[in-house]
């Protein structure tokens, strides 16, 4: 299975969404996955400028002369595509964001009908895989990944891949600076690993496990009181 990770978060290796794709990534290969991690902020991907020209005029090919380039052809071709970003202002970041935008030469500009809803067929050579999404938040609440989870599975069914679960770690950042007062998440990293080793394996991720991960780090209050 071939797997394209797509890290959208500014800090790229050094950031708290890194430090959580990082065993998820490890399960993925555990379980046989071809995983490719690419750092998208750190490419030149220009906002899309809403010309169409990839539908009409070139179709399948962007005006725009960037690393999008590169990109398509792996996005096309990936069985399952994680997007990782940390929430910002409620959603995903800029260049997660832009990414996005910049994925519709996959599409057709003609409309089809699927399950009784306006779509765009996929280009002749772009699978219709699976999506996952990989999250983590600087709140300790799960509410705050609505948003984007919601964003993420419409997302999903535009591109006409099945949205396969969502790895959800808030307050991932306690995870290092605790560590450094000496406690311990193993659990939480353990369980990250399995929850890529079932993605591959069993093409969903088991809901007690999706729990574990989000697991309450230290109580609420202890975090307010001494980083809040
Ligand atoms: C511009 C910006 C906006 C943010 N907005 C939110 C937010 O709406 N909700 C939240 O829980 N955390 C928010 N955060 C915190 C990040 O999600 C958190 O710091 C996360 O761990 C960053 O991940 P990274 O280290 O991989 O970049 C925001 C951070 C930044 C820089």
């Amino acid at each position: 299975m071939k797997v394209l990770v797509i890290n959208g978060s500014p800090r790229g290796d050094r950031g708290a969404t890194a430090g959580i794709l990082k065993p998820f990534i490890e399960g993925m290969e555990s379980a046989g996955a071809n995983v490719e991690l690419v750092n998208i902020p750190k490419l030149k991907i220009n906002p899309c400028r809403g010309c169409f020209d990839c539908w009409w005029k070139t179709p399948g090919v962007c005006i725009q002369d960037d690393d999008m380039k590169n990109m398509l052809p792996k996005l096309a071709d990936a069985d399952l595509v994680v997007y990782a970003t940390p929430v910002y202002v409620d959603g995903m970041t800029g260049p997660m964001k832009i990414f996005m935008d910049r994925s519709i030469p996959l599409l057709e500009g003609k409309w089809e009908i699927r399950d009784d809803h306006c779509r765009h067929p996929l280009r002749e050579g772009t699978k219709a895989g699976k999506i996952a999404l990989v999250s983590v938040s600087g709140f300790t609440e799960l509410d705050n990944f609505d948003p984007l989870v919601v964003h993420m599975k419409a997302a999903a069914l535009n591109m006409k891949r099945e949205f396969v679960g969502a790895v959800l770690r808030p307050c991932a950042w306690v995870i290092p600076v605790a560590e450094e007062r000496g406690a311990s998440f193993e659990d939480v990293i353990e369980s990250l690993r399995d929850a890529g080793h079932q993605i591959v394996s069993n093409g969903r991720i088991a809901d007690d496990t999706l729990s574990k991960i989000s697991r309450e780090l230290i109580p609420r209050q202890q975090i307010f009181e001494q980083f809040g």
